[in-house]
Order: C-alpha cells, then structure tokens, then sequence
C-alpha cells in the first residue's frame, strides 16, 4: 500500500521523538513492501515563530489530505505568557477540530519488565491493560471562554449525539476485549455529566447489552485506578477527565514517556501522539523517552492504515528491547541510561531482518 503521513514535530522534546517515530516507520515500511510518503510540517510555537499562527493553513490542509499525521508536542515557556494572544496549544486543538477526531484511545498497558519504574507495587500492576476513550473535541477545552479583568470563565458544554458517538467507540473496543466498560463522570455536580451519564446508561442497553456498563465519579475513578487498576477494560470519559486520568494512569506503566495515543473520526483518519508534552524541563538533551511516539507510530499502523501485523511487531520491537534492559532515564535507566536515539536504535534492533 501506498500511504500519505503527515509528521508534527512541534517544540521542546517533539522533534526529538518525532524523528524517532519517523525512523520506525521507515524500518517498518522496509519489513513489509509498502510505502510512506512522510512530509513534515510546522504546528504550534515553531509555526508560531515562522508564521505568526499556531495552525498554518499549510498544515491544516496538509493533514486534512494525509491518511494519518503523527505529532509530537506542542509548548513551552517561550509561548506561554498569559496575555499572548496565539498560544502553541490552541494549533492542536484546532487540528483536532478539524480533523474531527473526537475519539481518543490512550492503551495503559504494563509490562513485568518495568514494574520497578512504578511507583505502584508490582502486584497491583499484574495484568493491567485498559483501553483509555477520552472524547476529544469537545467539553469545557472547546467552549466559550471569557475574560476579564476580576473574571474568568470557561463554558463546558456537551451534544447528546458527541456523547453517543464515542461511547459506540469504547463500546466496539470493548466488544473486541473483555466486554467492559467503565464510564467516568462527575455526575453528583455537573448538568454534562448528568446527561452523559443517562446517554451511557441508554446506548449500552439498546446498542451493547453483551457489555457490562459501569459508571463512576471522576475522583472516585482517580482512586481506583490505583487501588485495583487490573479490573479496568475500557474507560471512556469526557474530554478533561480524560486528560488528566492518563498523566496519572501513565505512572502504572512507569513513565509519561510510555504512553501512546490515537485520535481518530469517522473515516479511522486519524492523529497520532505521545500522551507527554514538549517537556521543556529536558529539551535538548537527546535524553527524551521516544517509546510513547514509536508505539504511536504502532498505533497509526493499525488503525489508519489497517497493518495490524505490523502494528504488533512494532510493540514487540518495544517491549524486546525493554525487556532486554535497554533503559531511558525515565524509566529507570540510572547512571547507564540510553539517550532518545540509542534507545530508539535498540528497539529497531529487534526488528526482525526485513
Ligand atoms: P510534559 O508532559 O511536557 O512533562 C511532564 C514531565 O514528564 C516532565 O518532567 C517531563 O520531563 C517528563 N516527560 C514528558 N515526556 C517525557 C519523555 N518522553 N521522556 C522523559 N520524560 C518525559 O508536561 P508539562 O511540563 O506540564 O508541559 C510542558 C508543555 O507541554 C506545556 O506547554 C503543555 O501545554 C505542553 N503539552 C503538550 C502536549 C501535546 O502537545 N500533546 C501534551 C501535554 C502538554
Ligand atoms: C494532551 C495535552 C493537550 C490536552 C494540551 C496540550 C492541549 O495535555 O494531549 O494530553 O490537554 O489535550
Ligand atoms: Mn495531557
């Protein structure tokens, strides 16, 4: 097959793991006879200071006609004085808003070979695997925000029907794993909640009553997932609850680092990236974790371009040199710890010969 991708590198670590995702795809287009064409384009403070705009219509219009585009952060100190009127991230949430990408899978899987990089006790960690279905383009990032002087104010709204259509989401994943599905809100305050919640309770039993359906408030859901995270199939959540549940969920695989994301529409179009951002603490170093963007490049295999073989080979490749102790600062790598590229060399490493 012949693919369009359109590559994000951004700011701070992005262009660090970036390169490291684009280089995976490369090796895999080398295993399996197909081709990518990978273009590289301008998105958040590095598009601010070339164009002034955070989404260049350049990049809009070349992801919107990309089978997939894979990102790696937008931000930093340099762009974030509060009365500077374009900011980095508001590039990627116009991006998902254009591209309509409301459904966000964030995999939590943990792996026995880096349970000593969790804070959590190994015997908690045993089994975890939880698909993470954050809606993405909508809730209280996209609503009408006011300013002034002694006021601020930030309107979360919410369609019955973007409810609907990422619930159906998490209720097809959950259909290809264990058939349940944990739905986190804060229903005991919030009106969006209260209707997210009887919409979950009234789709499941019309459209998915082979699948259990459990609700929960958001705190109580931060909890659990650390006193008993192995119980937990699919949890799907609005926008903001989903964001913050995965910086913390990512601590039971061991790093921010780790985690991948797929953003995907209707058309399984979609955008792919770390869950971290440009972390400007370590930017420039050479020493970010590209795990997070090379199991997103994964990730954008199987769901955009339907190489699911590839997909799994490409986690392999991940886990094999993991496992084999190859080690990034992050997650635990100490005094031998690998750089982004030497890390990203011993996972291509274990690719099989192409
Ligand atoms: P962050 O995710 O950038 O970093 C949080 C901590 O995790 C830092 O200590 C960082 O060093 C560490 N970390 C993150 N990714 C890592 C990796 N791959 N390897 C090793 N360590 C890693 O969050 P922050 O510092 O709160 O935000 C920095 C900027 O990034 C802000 O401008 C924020 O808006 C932006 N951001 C962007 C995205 C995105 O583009 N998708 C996501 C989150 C935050
Ligand atoms: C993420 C980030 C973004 C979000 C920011 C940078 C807009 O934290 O992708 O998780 O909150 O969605
Ligand atoms: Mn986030």
């Amino acid at each position: 097959m012949e693919a369009l991708i359109v590559a994000l590198p951004g700011d701070g670590i992005g262009p660090e793991v970036t390169a490291e995702g684009v280089r995976a795809l490369r090796a895999v287009e080398r295993l399996g006879g197909h081709r990518f064409q990978i273009v590289e384009a301008l998105i958040g403070g590095a598009a601010i200071d070339a164009t002034g705009e955070a989404l260049p219509e350049a990049t809009r219009s070349a992801c919107s006609g990309a089978d997939a585009v894979l990102l790696g952060a937008v931000g930093g100190p340099k762009w974030s004085d509060p009365s500077a009127s374009v900011r980095p991230e508001q590039g990627l949430l116009d991006l998902r808003a254009a591209l309509g990408v409301y459904a966000n899978l964030r995999p939590v899987v943990t792996h026995p070979a880096l349970y000593d990089a969790s804070p959590l006790r190994p015997e908690r960690l045993a089994g975890v695997d939880i698909m993470v279905v954050r809606e993405l383009t909508g809730g209280i990032y996209f609503g009408k925000k006011e300013r002034g002087p002694d006021f601020a104010t930030d309107v979360c709204t919410y369609q019955r029907g973007e409810i609907e259509r990422v619930l159906r989401m998490a209720g097809e994943l959950a259909r290809q794993r264990r058939r349940r599905v944990v739905s986190v809100d804060k229903a005991n305050v919030l009106e969006t909640s209260r209707l997210w919640r009887s919409t979950a309770t009234t789709l499941f039993t019309s459209e998915f009553p082979d699948i259990e359906l459990e609700h929960l408030l958001v705190d109580a859901a931060a909890m659990h997932l650390l006193s008993r995270p192995a119980d937990f199939d699919v949890m799907v959540t609005e926008n903001m609850f989903g964001d913050i549940l995965t910086d913390e969920a990512s601590m039971l695989v061991g790093s921010l680092g780790m985690l991948p994301s797929a953003a995907l529409n209707q058309e399984r179009r979609g955008l792919y990236e770390p869950i971290h951002g440009s972390a400007p603490d370590i930017a420039g170093r050479g020493i970010a974790n590209p795990c997070g963007t090379i199991l997103s490049a994964a990730l954008l295999l199987r769901h955009s371009l339907g190489l699911e073989d590839l997909a799994v080979v490409l986690e392999q490749a991940v886990f094999a040199a993991v496992s084999a102790g190859h080690r990034t600062g992050d997650i635990g790598g100490g005094a031998t710890a690998l750089g982004t590229r030497a890390m990203a060399d011993a996972i291509l490493a274990e690719l099989p010969a192409g």
